[in-house]
């Protein structure tokens, strides 16, 4: 395995594989992996004849309550867990490769970033910013035929495809289920910041989510949602939104059977913003017609 600091040292890679039939595959990440980064690590290793994993705490993308010197890194054990994944390269670049003195650019995607984790209170617009510029340098630097992500971050998900589309970029976006703790709690990163007590009460996100997909072909969508916001209350959890979504459009959804939902919630816990979601196909409501 190697470690690439420098954009340079990247492109000279990508060059080298340019008009050969090896297929590459990107997982970016923060670092800090845990089992949600190794399952896209090993769908990429499965796929792809070369394995390339960004690690890269980008600036750009961090809200204004959130602190980046906080944002938890080990990047020795990093390498180690890459490196067993079978991770043929980690472009792991300083920010001042990714953003030189004079960097200008930002990549934005409209109205999907508007909505749930974008929301105005919340600056969400510009987190999503920073993650699509961030994100269309990768595609640019790696020149990956597929790139890998989590639909724990569902909206991050549908962001970067649209994105990916609509600016042509050659590479094809993988979305891959979220990975949970044993009581369901979605691994994240942050999760390294809740105390044991509000660790535990965390696991409320994920059980919100099955009452509202259990009850949704019986009771309907409104009473579903509000037996979910209920359920996190209960755990004295106070979501910053639990809203029913159309996938791939992100406009609201309506209480329609034949029709795909995400349920979708963010929720503070002990000052740390915890997101998840869940995916309910037409056949989970087949009840109902
Ligand atoms: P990060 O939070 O490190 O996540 C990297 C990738 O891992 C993302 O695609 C995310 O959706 C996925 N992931 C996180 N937790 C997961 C879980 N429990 N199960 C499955 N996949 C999971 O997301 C980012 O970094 C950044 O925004 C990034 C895309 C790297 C741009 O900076």
């Amino acid at each position: 395995m190697k470690i690439l600091r420098l954009p340079g040292e990247m492109h000279a890679v990508r060059d080298s594989l340019r008009g050969t039939p090896v297929v590459t595959g990107l997982v970016p990440t923060m670092g800090y992996l845990h089992e949600g980064h190794v399952s896209l690590l090993e769908a990429a290793r499965e796929r792809c004849d070369r394995v390339v994993m960004s690690l890269f705490v980008n600036p750009a993308q961090f809200r204004p309550d959130e602190d980046l010197d906080q944002y938890p890194r080990d990047e020795e054990r990093d390498f180690a867990i890459a490196e067993k994944a079978g991770v043929d390269f980690v472009y792991a670049p300083d920010p001042e490769g990714v953003y030189p003195a004079g960097f200008a650019t930002r990549v934005e995607v409209e109205g999907l970033t508007e909505v749930l984790c974008g929301d105005r209170q919340w600056r969400g617009r510009e987190h999503f910013t920073g993650v699509t510029t961030v994100v269309s340098k990768l595609l640019n630097a790696v020149d990956p035929d597929f790139a890998f992500f989590g639909q724990k971050d569902a909206q991050q998900a549908t962001v970067i495809a649209r994105m990916a589309e609509d600016l042509e970029f050659r590479t094809e976006i993988v979305v891959l289920p979220t990975v949970r703790e044993r009581d369901g709690l979605a691994m994240s990163s942050r999760n390294a910041y809740l105390s044991a007590p509000a660790r535990e009460r965390a696991s409320a996100i994920w059980s919100a989510l099955l009452e509202t997909e259990a009850l949704y072909p019986q009771e309907g969508l409104d009473a579903a949602l509000a037996a979910g916001r209920h359920r996190l209350e209960a755990a004295g959890i106070r979501p910053e939104y639990f809203e029913a979504r159309h996938p791939g459009t992100l406009d609201p959804a309506g209480d329609d059977p034949d029709q795909a939902i995400l349920v979708a919630v963010a929720a503070d816990v002990e000052g740390t913003r915890l997101i998840d979601n869940i995916l309910i196909e037409p056949d989970r409501q087949a009840r109902r017609k």
